[in-house]
């Protein structure tokens, strides 16, 4: 089975149709409980696909949708996250501080509460930042910072679960045309950008692993 959550929209729902086509189990995760459905409904599979609500950024809720889960998973693809752009002194505090929950706190949680539960299994953790991650950009330092953050959280546990069978894989992807720009304030022309099921294809094809190795760190660049 096959956890991926921010799958009501965008990278998310793009990689959950796209693991659908190989009939893998499918479980589910976003906040807006109508476009989850959607995106669950849509998926055409022989193996169950079940929708769970929870904001990632809720301790409590994120608890709900582990208990729920109906066995061990073998991968999580962590999707959710959203961005604030713009100088920094025109931004809201409060959506920095959203900015910071959807992020940085989403992913401490979700990675927390999935090692605590499963340290011993051959769990995949691929978490999602972004190139902000990689490279400084003007206009988007909060969005930089909390990307940069994920990707120290991500650098210290690989070291912390150095004698786990758990394997975190750090994916940074380019621009992509999804929802996420008009949810962050920043107006641009996205049609060039990738599409989110081009970028669940690439991603996918590199999700491979073999007995002895696998691919630790994915860039996904617009060209
Ligand atoms: N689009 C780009 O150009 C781009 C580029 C590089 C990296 N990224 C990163 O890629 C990831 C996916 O982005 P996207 O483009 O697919 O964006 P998107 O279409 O806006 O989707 C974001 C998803 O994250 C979910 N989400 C956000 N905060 C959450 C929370 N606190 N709890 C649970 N779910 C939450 C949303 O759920 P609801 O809608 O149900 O609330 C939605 O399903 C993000 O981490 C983003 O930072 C995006």
């Amino acid at each position: 089975m096959i956890v991926i959550t921010g799958a009501s929209s965008g990278l998310g729902a793009a990689l959950a149709k796209c693991y659908a086509q190989d009939n893998e189990a499918l479980f589910l995760n976003g906040r807006n409980a109508q476009r989850l459905d959607r995106v669950a409904h849509q998926i055409q599979s022989k193996k169950p696909i079940q929708a769970h609500v929870a904001n990632l950024s809720v301790p409590n809720e994120i608890k709900g949708l582990f208990d729920a889960l109906p066995q061990a998973p073998k991968m999580l693809l962590h999707c959710a996250g959203s961005g604030l752009f713009g100088p920094i002194a025109e931004q809201d505090p409060n959506e920095i501080k959203q900015l910071i929950d959807n992020n940085v706190t989403a992913c401490i949680l979700v990675l927390q509460e999935a090692i605590k539960r499963y340290k011993n299994k051959p769990l995949t953790l691929v978490v999602v930042m972004s190139s902000a991650a990689q490279t400084a950009k003007a206009n988007e330092s909060t969005y930089c910072a909390v990307k940069w953050a994920v990707k120290g959280l991500i650098s210290a546990l690989r070291l912390e679960l150095k004698s786990s069978p758990i394997k975190i894989i750090a994916v940074y992807p380019g621009g992509m045309n999804t929802d996420f720009w008009p949810t962050s304030g920043k107006a641009l022309d996205t049609s060039s950008f990738m599409q989110a099921d081009e970028v669940a294809y690439m991603l996918k094809q590199a999700l491979i692993s073999s007995d002895n190795g696998y691919i630790s760190d994915i860039s996904i660049d617009r060209g």
